[in-house]
């Protein structure tokens, strides 16, 4: 009598884990429609490129295959145990029937079919390491791949435009325009990664577009990759590379190509300075309020609903200078970002900063997202992530609880909430 028994705990355990499953699922933020449509932000199925598109062609086809061999296999299997089960008392101990040394006829036909529908998944396989390796002749035709080197960091990726070089105040020379964590591109053009990475090996990873190859140390890598049309892509750190690599995310940005000229122009301009005259001077241009959210602890890793709608539209908005902005405040941020050293780490071409340490953040304020894509880039984040960087993306080398000096090891600056507003409008200013 202990069959049912041992049945029935065997259906709760797999209930269990199934609705354990289910509920991490719905824990990570995906919907139950995005789950069972496998859509979502990083969705390998619902694709936006031909690099991914032909990666997933490849998967589909071995997904087919496999799904013949399960139900031959499978269907073979049910037979035999249907049609030789043990009918009576009198077959569960009868002896077992002579070995047979098979069929040449049956094993060779397996061996075949086997080698045969292994071909079925090596060609399209092939096919598709030779498309993905570089840029194909037929991309090329309207003229070169944008041409784009990023480097991993822990944790968040530099992407430098080496075909736009951009002067450097005091007549310093030429660098190549920089960002950080969001990669804008033209929709519809091929765009070539060289992909580096400074310290440990990380991997670079747009489930929509293309992924994933690794950043590796000493060793160059590249990827190429297309978006078909206008749109905000999700990327990832695929490699485990430190306690914050989960949070060592990017966004790539397609935009149409005039807009994408549109929008070069502005980068190569300097840090933006407000100052009332410069504002009474915009104030013919519209601007608007980039949608914000009440921040708490629970919710600090999600985007606003207005963000999440149109993530491509939000990364618009905040193009746009913000509302009200206070040149007074803006002058202290700027000041600050000096006397507590933001300089030392961070580049703001054309002010103060000349660090590389970390993300350079001449443009910062236009960005749709900071902390390498962790946190929507809202003025109450942005004061967050200030106050305790290491709250959201631990081990982070930026101020914890006060920068550290070297020498006694003691806290040497801190910043107070007045502070921090200022740097934030600073920063915010920064588009
Ligand atoms: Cu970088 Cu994981």
């Amino acid at each position: 009598m202990t069959r049912p028994r041992s049945d029935q705990r065997k259906f709760h355990r797999f209930a269990a884990a199934l609705s354990a499953g289910l509920g991490l699922m719905l824990l990570s933020g995906c919907s139950l429609a995005e789950v069972f449509s496998l859509s979502g932000h990083q969705s390998t199925v619902h694709v936006d490129g031909p690099v991914a598109q032909s990666q997933q062609n490849l998967f589909m086809v071995t997904v087919y295959v496999c799904t013949f061999i399960f139900i031959v296999v499978g269907a073979v299997l049910a037979y035999a145990q249907i049609k030789f089960r043990a009918r009576s008392e009198a077959d569960e101990h009868a002896a077992p029937p002579p070995e047979g040394h098979g069929n040449p006829f049956v094993e060779i036909g397996l061996i075949a079919a086997s080698v045969f529908l292994l071909v079925i998944i090596a060609i399209p396989t092939l096919r598709s390491i030779w498309y993905t390796h570089d840029v194909p002749e037929e991309e090329l035709k309207n003229g070169p791949a944008l041409e784009v080197t990023t480097t991993g960091y822990q944790w968040w990726f530099k992407f430098e435009y080496p075909s736009e070089m951009v002067k450097l105040p005091n007549n310093a020379g030429e660098a190549p325009l920089t960002t950080g964590n969001e990669l804008i591109i033209p929709a519809g053009l091929p765009v070539r990664v060289q992909l580096r990475t400074v310290d440990v090996i990380h991997s670079f990873w747009i489930p929509k577009l293309a992924g994933k190859v690794d950043m590796i140390p000493n060793r160059p890598n590249f990827i190429w990759f297309k978006a078909d049309k206008p749109g905000y892509f999700f990327g990832q750190c695929a490699e485990y590379c430190g306690e914050s690599h989960a949070i060592m995310r990017f966004r790539i940005i397609a935009l149409s190509p005039r807009d994408y000229t549109l929008w070069l122009e502005n980068q190569k301009q300097s840090a933006r300075t407000v100052t009332a005259a410069a504002l009474v001077a915009e104030a013919e241009t519209p601007r608007v309020q980039f949608a914000s959210l009440k921040m708490s602890a629970g919710e600090a890793l999600s985007a606003s609903p207005a963000f999440d709608a149109d993530p491509l539209g939000a990364w618009r908005e905040m193009q746009k200078p913000e509302a009200g902005e206070d040149p007074a405040l803006i002058a202290t941020g700027r000041k600050l970002f000096s006397e507590k050293t933001c300089i030392s780490c961070h580049t703001t071409r054309g002010h103060e900063g000349v660090g590389i340490t970390g993300p350079e953040l001449t443009h910062v304020g236009a960005r749709s997202s900071i902390a390498a894509g962790v946190l929507e880039n809202t003025r109450e984040r942005m004061h967050a992530w200030i106050k305790d960087p290491n709250h959201f993306k631990p081990g982070n080398k930026m101020f914890n609880g006060g920068y550290t000096d070297v020498e006694t090891g003691k806290y040497k600056f801190q910043l107070n909430d007045q502070e921090i507003d200022a740097l934030v409008a600073y920063l915010h200013s920064l588009k």
